[in-house]
């Protein structure tokens, strides 16, 4: 069930049963010529929905803004700096704790996340060791899972896209959207990447991902992304997280 989507008698109903909720994460920031803008909140979101649509859980807003001040050389990229994110992540969970939810299952889509998600996590956690959340406050468990990252998925990337799949604009995520949103896919999928595979390499600021990477990419050939392969990367993908959530709303 989406949050969004339920009334606030539907939620209270839902707490009777459970205490979980699935959060999708993403980002805001260029995926090369051909991949949106978009991609990193898509993707994590439509298969947030999916998981909880077959599991019965409940999926709160997507936070489509991350961490991306390296992406901000390109038009369209937004970042929250680490510090906000980390106040973003701790006061949802808190709202949502409030209600009586205590177990947080995030669905990541973006790898410049996971430190700062990480630190979000220990903040929420270290007012429990200091004392200072409320003396009623139930234990909190909070866990971190990418999308990109199961088993099953890797596998079918690998074999698909091997090491075209490169580590930004990969030709997995693109392919995850173009399944998503083929309309939009079938205007954007036919611009010329040159040269096929993007190069490698370590990035600091904007501006030096910008000279080094012109069209954004990093090590990806995006151009063998296909809606069919989307499709198996999003069923794979589901499968696991469903998978993985309802042995994480067990966790003591
Ligand atoms: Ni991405």
């Amino acid at each position: 069930m989406r949050m969004q989507l339920a009334t606030w008698p539907e939620v209270e109903t839902y707490l009777r049963t459970s205490v979980g909720v699935i959060l999708p994460i993403g980002s805001t920031e260029q995926h090369g010529p051909t991949g949106f803008v978009g991609t990193d909140a898509l993707t994590a979101e439509m298969i947030a929905i999916e998981v909880g649509a077959k599991i019965d859980a409940m999926v709160a807003p997507t936070i489509s803004v991350g961490m991306a001040q390296h992406h901000l050389g390109f038009p369209g990229s937004m970042t929250l700096r680490p510090s906000t994110l980390i106040c973003v992540i701790q006061d949802m969970i808190n709202s949502l704790a409030h209600h009586g939810f205590e177990r947080f299952f995030f669905l990541n889509g973006h790898g410049g996340n996971v430190a700062t998600l990480t630190a979000a996590f220990a903040e929420v956690y270290a007012e429990s060791s200091f004392g200072t959340a409320a003396s009623n406050r139930p234990s909190l468990r909070c866990i971190l899972r990418n999308w990109y990252m199961g088993e099953k998925v890797r596998k079918i990337s690998k074999e698909a896209f091997g090491d075209d799949e490169g580590s930004h604009a990969t030709a997995s995520e693109v392919a995850l959207t173009y399944f998503g949103f083929p309309n939009d896919a079938d205007r954007v999928a036919r611009v010329p990447l040159d040269p096929a595979r993007a190069p490698t390499g370590t990035i600091y600021d904007a501006d030096d991902y910008r000279r080094q990477f012109p069209d954004g990419r990093i090590g990806s050939n995006p151009g063998l992304a296909t809606e069919a392969l989307g499709k198996q990367l999003f069923e794979a993908s589901v499968e696991e997280l469903c998978e993985d959530y309802c042995k994480f709303i067990e966790t003591a």
